[in-house]
């Protein structure tokens, strides 16, 4: 039989997971500052990036980059596919861009710059509904390939994920469980 200190202890775990569920991130693209640029080498390409992470409504896009040179165009898929950037859904400028993923599904970004996308400077996001990242965690994300159609080999890259605020929920739980043991 639990005695009632250990009861408390998960009760507050479940409470912390609860607190997790509804916590909201902010993805930095590409892991780092001016990574909205055309990729060096194909293993180094944002979708790369992407597929290494687990995008959920509410999260957002975060591109710090030099708004002098670049903007970032959210496209449709064949817009995406063709890198038209004549018909954007909407174009972000001045290089400190945030968009909030509001809705499940996959989300398609090109460079605005001459030529760019043509060269790889392109990114689709999928985003999980609400919950999922967590109570279904074992299956595999949705690749960002599964959107872009067939002929475009898997990444592999290893770039690191950075999320901007993170760890909090973590902290949280370590130091609720402590002051109980
Ligand atoms: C881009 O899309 C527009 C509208 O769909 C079309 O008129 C135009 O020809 C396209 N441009 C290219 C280069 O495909």
């Amino acid at each position: 039989m639990a005695s009632s200190r250990t009861l408390y202890c998960y009760s507050l775990i479940i409470i912390s997971v609860l607190f997790t569920l509804s916590e909201a991130t902010d993805f930095l693209v590409g892991g780092k500052i001016n990574a909205w640029e055309i990729p060096s080498s194909p293993s180094d390409s944002l979708n790369g990036w992407a597929e290494e992470n687990r995008f959920q409504i509410g999260d957002s896009l975060v591109w710090k980059f030099d708004g002098a040179k670049d903007s970032v165009l959210q496209v449709s898929r064949d817009d995406y596919l063709s890198c038209n950037t004549s018909n954007p859904i909407a174009a972000h400028k001045g290089g400190d861009v945030t968009v909030k993923l509001e809705e499940s599904g996959p989300f398609y970004f090109i460079s605005g710059a001459k030529g760019h996308c043509g060269n790889g400077q392109k990114l689709i996001v999928v985003v999980l509904s609400k919950g999922r990242r967590h109570f279904y965690g074992i299956s595999p994300a949705p690749s960002p390939m599964e959107f872009e159609g067939p002929a475009i080999a898997p990444t592999s890259g290893a770039s690191g994920l950075v999320v901007l605020r993170s760890g909090f929920s973590g902290a949280l739980i370590v130091f609720l469980v402590g002051m109980v043991l």
